[in-house]
C-alpha cells in the first residue's frame, strides 16, 4: 500500500436476505476496524435503506450500479438522485459482471461515471481482463482501453477509486499473485501519469479485487501500488471482512 488512505469495499452482489444482512451489519458494527481505512459496503439496492438504518457511521454505503442520467421513465433502473436520497456515497461502475453478463460497454459505463460524479457520488471504477485476454498477452491493451473510456468521459478524477479485478480471479478462488496484481497496478498508474496527470496518478487509489480473503490480503496489501481491496464472497462474512480491512500496512 502506498497511495492515499487504504480503501476496502465489500461488494455483496446479489446476495442476502433481511435476516442475513441484519446479522452481517451487526457483525460489522461490532468489529474493530483500523481507523486509517475507508470502509464501504455495497448491498443490493433493495436492502440499502435497511442497511443504512442499522449500520454505524464508520462505514459508508455504495451502490452496485446506477442509471446513466436523471431518473424518469426507465423501468427497473435506479437513479443517482435516489441513491443520494438514501445516503449512498459511492457507486461501483464497470464491474465485470455488468460488462460480461449484462453486456454494458465502455462508452455507457463512462457516461454513467460522468453522471454519478457530476451529482457528487464517488465512483469505484472497475477494470480487468478475461482469462483468454491475459493468455493472449492482451492484459495491458484491455485495461488501457477501459481506462481510456473512463478518462474520455469523466470531468475529474477527484472522486474515483480504480478497482483492478482480473475476471479470471473473480469468484474462482484463483487470486492474482501479489506480483501479478502489482504489475498491473503500476501499469495503471503509469497510464494515468501519461494520459491524465502526474498528480492524478500519484493520488488515485488503485484497489485489487478477485478472490481476496482473510488469508491472502496481508501479502497483497504489502505491495507498493495496492491501495485497498474490492471484496466479493469474503465480504459476506463480517469477521473475515474485518481481517481484510485490517490488513492495511
Ligand atoms: O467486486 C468484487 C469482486 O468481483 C470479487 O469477488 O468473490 O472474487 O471476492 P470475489
Amino acid at each position: 500500500a502506498g497511495t492515499g488512505k487504504f480503501f476496502v469495499g465489500g461488494n455483496w452482489k446479489c446476495n442476502g436476505t433481511k435476516d442475513s444482512i441484519s446479522k452481517l451489519v451487526s457483525d460489522l458494527n461490532n468489529a474493530k476496524l483500523e481507523p486509517v481505512v475507508d470502509v464501504v459496503v455495497v448491498p443490493p439496492f433493495v436492502y440499502i435503506n435497511h442497511v443504512k438504518s442499522l449500520l454505524n457511521d464508520r462505514i459508508e454505503i455504495s451502490a452496485q450500479n446506477s442509471w446513466v442520467g436523471k431518473g424518469g421513465a426507465f423501468t427497473g433502473e435506479i437513479s443517482v438522485e435516489q441513491l443520494k436520497d438514501l445516503g449512498v456515497k459511492w457507486v461501483i461502475l464497470g464491474h465485470s459482471e455488468r460488462r460480461h453478463i449484462i453486456g454494458e460497454n465502455d462508452e455507457f459505463i463512462g457516461k454513467k461515471a460522468a453522471y454519478a460524479l457530476s451529482e457528487g457520488l464517488g465512483v469505484i471504477a472497475c477494470i480487468g481482463e478475461l482469462l483468454e485476454e491475459r493468455e493472449a498477452g492482451k492484459t495491458f491493451d484491455v485495461i488501457y482501453q477501459q481506462l481510456k473510456a473512463f478518462a474520455d468521459s469523466v470531468p475529474s478524477w477527484d472522486n474515483i477509486v480504480i478497482a483492478y479485478e482480473p475476471v479470471w480471479a473473480i469468484g474462482t478462488g484463483k487470486v492474482a499473485t501479489p506480483q501479478q496484481a502489482q504489475e498491473v497496478h503500476v501499469a495503471v498508474r503509469d497510464w494515468l501519469k501519461k494520459n491524465v496527470s502526474a498528480e492524478v496518478a500519484s493520488r488515485t487509489r488503485i484497489i485489487y479485487g478477485g478472490s481476496v480473503n482473510g488469508s491472502n490480503s496481508a501479502d497483497l496489501a504489502k505491495q507498493e501500488d495496492i491501495d485497498g481491496f474490492l471484496v466479493g464472497g469474503a465480504s459476506l462474512k463480517g469477521p473475515e471482512f474485518a481481517v481484510i480491512v485490517n490488513s492495511v500496512t
